[in-house]
């Protein structure tokens, strides 16, 4: 576990990689997997709207080009006035790499905002252990 306001200048770095010319609205990501590694990641849109991809997908792509293969916690950055948490698919998609008590830390430009566990987030996940 890092502490947890230990990722804001690295999450502010990455914010600044989103390329978000649509929705303007930029998002960054680190995930520190279980062996210590930071992985980084931003969101990428394009013209096709639906087509753009989140920063936390970004970020566990890079995890798995590493070939790290599981999450210990994953910070999130965006600004505005609401917590930024995981989209949907983004928490199906780590839940695939993480264990259900993964921390989950949303924050703003400001520092962090809240924490929950994946559990909290995506609670009854279908899960890679359903195909067991
Ligand atoms: N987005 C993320 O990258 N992560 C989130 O947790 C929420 C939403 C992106 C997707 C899109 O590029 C933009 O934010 C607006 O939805």
């Amino acid at each position: 576990m890092m502490k947890e306001d230990s990722y804001l200048p690295l999450l502010l770095e990455v914010m600044t990689r989103a390329y978000a010319p649509y929705s303007k609205f930029a998002v960054g990501a680190v995930i520190r997997s279980t062996s210590g590694a930071l992985y980084t990641g931003a969101n990428v849109e394009n013209a096709a709207y639906p087509q753009g991809w989140c920063a936390e997908t970004s970020a566990l792509a890079a995890m798995i080009m590493a070939g790290d293969t599981r999450l210990a916690e994953i910070a999130v950055i965006a600004a505005g006035q609401d917590i930024c948490t995981p989209c949907g698919g983004c928490r199906q998609k780590i839940r695939e790499f993480a264990d259900p008590d993964a921390r989950v830390l949303c924050y703003g430009p400001e520092g962090l905002r809240a924490t929950y566990t994946l559990g909290e987030l995506l609670p009854h996940a279908f899960g890679p252990d359903h195909l067991l």
